[in-house]
């Protein structure tokens, strides 16, 4: 893949004019991580990933809690050091003088929208900036014209924000909702053929994950988009997990709309999301914030939200930096391998399951979702938290409005500042909870993800 390297002067001309306040800043832990990369390159991100010598300084480019063990990614990733003052920086800037220099970082956003179309191979004109995934699918959930009795094809495992929006225009619209249930972890072929085989004369919108927040199943996006294309189906695709967590290009995928969080894996500051719309269906979608006729076919009308934080926007032009120094193929290999190095360990002991896609080809990278036969996950969970100071997720099959599946897990997802001996003491803690149980309290309902518990701060 083409890396892109970042330099302080791309920098200044990212910040344009605006450049001309006077701030000091530190990037020496991006110019750091960059130094790390020019000195591993020609090694193949696989050996990379073995460096723990290339990894500190990744590691170094954080200012973290290490008295926590933070297994829980999937949630919202910290941001890097020098993306993280870029930002204060940027709304120091702006609150100097709003109606001056946000005019000036809004117009520097273009910027962005460019870089960001670049990376991750789309056009720029077909990529709008959101708050993050639930805004950016929500636009196009709600924005699509649907009829009485029009069926939507989606899955039980997700995003329940996501359900919801459905359900409320199925309460509100008459339309009619399908939610597929699927096994963990089920074969491509089985999804697509799960999709194939909802199709009705009715159905007008197939809405899935990239991959799921839960076990990290991962969807084929193209074979199902292409089936949906021929019949006129619309595809939505939730890449909340997605994009900057494993490389790939938007428009290789050939979906019709994807949202995505980049204050997850890509490590931009809470509040950042976009949407990506293929050129030719962007008419087809109403904003969710009302827009003049003139912007119909533009991109932009999907950004008009009225006044809002521009400095957190901003500062995705540094996340972008920090994600291409170390390279996408090299941070999907790191987070294959720290996946690796805790299943890997456990998985011959008979009663551990892992419930994600570990063998090759690749379809697993830093989230994945293990259990132990006759331990309750909450409890797990909350051992882990107790004993051990390790934040993890316990997923618990929900009802509907709900997610809903069969199994239990804990959802594991270290990041790119993750060490080695963090994931060695998830093993250890797992082992201890093998040989020795765990104090038992269980816990009430499920639903998914994140379930609320005063004891867990998930
Ligand atoms: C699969 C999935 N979709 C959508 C979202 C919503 O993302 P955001 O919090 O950025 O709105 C999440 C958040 O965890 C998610 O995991």
């Amino acid at each position: 893949m083409k890396q892109e390297s970042w330099s302080r002067r791309n920098f200044l001309r990212t910040v344009g004019a605006a450049s001309a306040v006077s701030f000091t800043w530190n990037t020496a832990n991006l110019e750091r991580v960059e130094a790390a990369s020019q000195s591993v390159a020609g090694r193949s991100p696989e050996d990379i990933a073995r460096d723990e010598f290339y990894w500190r300084e990744v590691q170094l480019g954080f200012k973290l809690d290490r008295t926590l063990i933070n297994l829980n990614n999937g949630f919202t990733c910290p941001t890097p050091r020098v993306v993280l003052e870029s930002m204060f920086r940027y709304m120091e800037q702006i609150n100097m003088l709003p109606v001056h220099y946000q005019h000036m970082v809004a117009g520097n956003i273009q910027t962005i929208r460019r870089r960001m179309a670049n990376e991750f191979g789309c056009d720029p004109e077909e990529l709008a900036l959101t708050r993050g995934a639930s805004e950016a699918l929500q636009i196009v959930q709600n924005g699509i014209d649907l009829e009485p009795g029009d069926e939507v094809v989606t899955t039980e495992q997700d995003y329940p924000r996501m359900l919801t929006t459905w359900d409320q225009r199925m309460r509100r619209e008459g339309i009619k909702i399908t939610r597929l249930q699927f096994p963990v972890p089920a074969t491509q072929d089985h999804l697509y053929k799960l999709f194939e085989q909802a199709i009705t004369p009715k159905t007008k919108v197939f809405h899935f994950c990239h991959t799921t927040n839960l076990t990290a199943q991962l969807f084929p996006v193209q074979r199902i988009s292409r089936l949906a294309r021929s019949k006129g189906i619309v595809t939505i695709v939730d890449g909340a997990h997605a994009l900057g967590h494993f490389p790939f290009k938007l428009r290789d995928l050939e979906c019709d709309a994807y949202g995505v969080s980049l204050h997850k894996w890509l490590l931009a500051p809470i509040g950042n999301g976009c949407l990506y719309v293929r050129q030719e269906m962007i008419p087809r979608f109403w904003p969710l914030q009302a827009a003049p006729e003139q912007q119909d076919y533009d991109i932009r009308k999907f950004e008009s939200i009225g006044t809002h934080p521009w400095g957190i926007r901003a500062a995705l032009g540094e996340a972008l930096a920090f994600h291409q120094a170390i390279g996408a193929e090299r941070k999907a290999a790191r987070m294959r391998y720290l996946t690796l190095r805790w299943a890997n360990a456990l998985k011959s002991n008979p009663r551990v399951r892992i419930l994600s896609k570990l063998d090759e080809p690749a379809e697993t990278w830093g989230v994945a979702a293990v259990n132990i036969e006759g331990i309750d996950v909450r409890d797990l969970a909350r051992f882990m938290m107790n004993k051990y100071r390790i934040i993890v997720v316990p997923l618990v099959g929900g009802v509907p409005p709900n997610q809903v599946f069969d199994y239990q897990a804990l959802r594991v997802s270290p990041n790119v500042y993750t060490t080695t001996e963090e994931i060695d003491t998830f093993v250890e803690a797992m082992q201890d909870a093998l040989e020795n149980g765990v104090p038992t309290q269980g816990g009430a309902g499920g639903g998914g993800a994140a379930m609320p518990d005063p004891v867990l701060p998930i």
